[in-house]
C-alpha cells in the first residue's frame, strides 16, 4: 500500500509540480530583459523603459560628431546601470546593459537607432553583445550576431567592444 503511494505521489510530482517550476521559472525570465530579439527590444527601449530619458554617454552631449559609419551627428543613451561602468572605469559593462546610439544626418534628420545590448550566454565568442540596426521608424534593419557590427567593433575587445570613451 505504502509503495502505491509513493508510485502515485512520484507520478504526480513529475506531472504538476516539475512543470509548474518550469513555468515559473520562464516566465520569470521573459521580462524582455535578457532576451534577444530585435522587436522585443524595440518594444522595450521606446515603451516600457523609453531610452530617451535614459541618461546620456558620460561626457557626450547630442548631437556630437561621429565617424564613418554611424550618422554624421550622434546622440548615445546607456542605461542607467552602464553610467557607472563608464565614470568609474570599471572596464566591462554589467549584464542587461543596453546603450542606444542615435544616428543622424547632417541635417539633424535622424536616420537610424543601433543598439548593443549585453545578454549573458548569449555570445561568448563576441562580448556577448546582441547587436540591433532601427530605421527612423522601428524597423528592423539588422539584429542579432551581425558579423559587420562584430568585426568592425572587435577592434575594440580591450575596451568591451566599445568605441564612444575608454571605460578602463
Ligand atoms: C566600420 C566600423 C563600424 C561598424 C561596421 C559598426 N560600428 Fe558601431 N561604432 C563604430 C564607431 C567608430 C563608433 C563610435 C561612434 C562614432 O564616433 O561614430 C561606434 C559606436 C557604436 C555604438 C555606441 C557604443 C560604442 O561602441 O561606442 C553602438 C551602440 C554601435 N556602434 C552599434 C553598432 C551596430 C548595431 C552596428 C551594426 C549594425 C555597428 N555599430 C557597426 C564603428 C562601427
Amino acid at each position: 500500500m505504502g509503495n502505491k503511494r509513493a508510485v502515485i505521489f512520484m507520478i504526480a510530482f513529475s506531472l504538476i509540480v516539475v512543470p509548474a517550476i518550469t513555468m515559473a521559472f520562464s516566465m520569470k525570465s521573459s521580462g524582455t530583459q535578457n532576451i534577444a530579439d530585435g522587436a522585443a527590444v524595440y518594444k522595450f527601449i521606446t515603451e516600457k523603459d523609453p531610452y530617451t530619458k535614459w541618461p546620456l554617454w558620460p561626457g557626450k552631449g547630442k548631437l556630437y560628431k561621429g565617424q564613418h559609419p554611424h550618422g554624421a551627428l550622434l546622440t548615445t543613451y546607456v542605461s542607467k546601470k552602464a553610467v557607472k561602468t563608464i565614470t568609474k572605469k570599471r572596464g566591462a559593462f554589467p549584464n542587461g546593459t543596453i546603450i542606444v546610439k542615435e544616428n543622424y544626418m547632417p541635417d539633424k534628420k535622424l536616420a537610424a537607432v543601433t543598439v548593443m545590448y549585453r545578454v549573458k550566454g548569449y555570445d561568448p565568442d563576441a562580448g556577448d553583445w546582441f547587436w540591433a540596426k532601427y530605421k527612423a521608424d522601428g524597423t528592423i534593419e539588422k539584429e542579432g550576431k551581425v558579423k559587420g557590427c562584430i568585426n568592425c567593433h572587435s577592434a575594440q575587445i580591450m575596451n568591451d567592444w566599445v568605441f564612444t570613451g575608454p571605460i578602463k
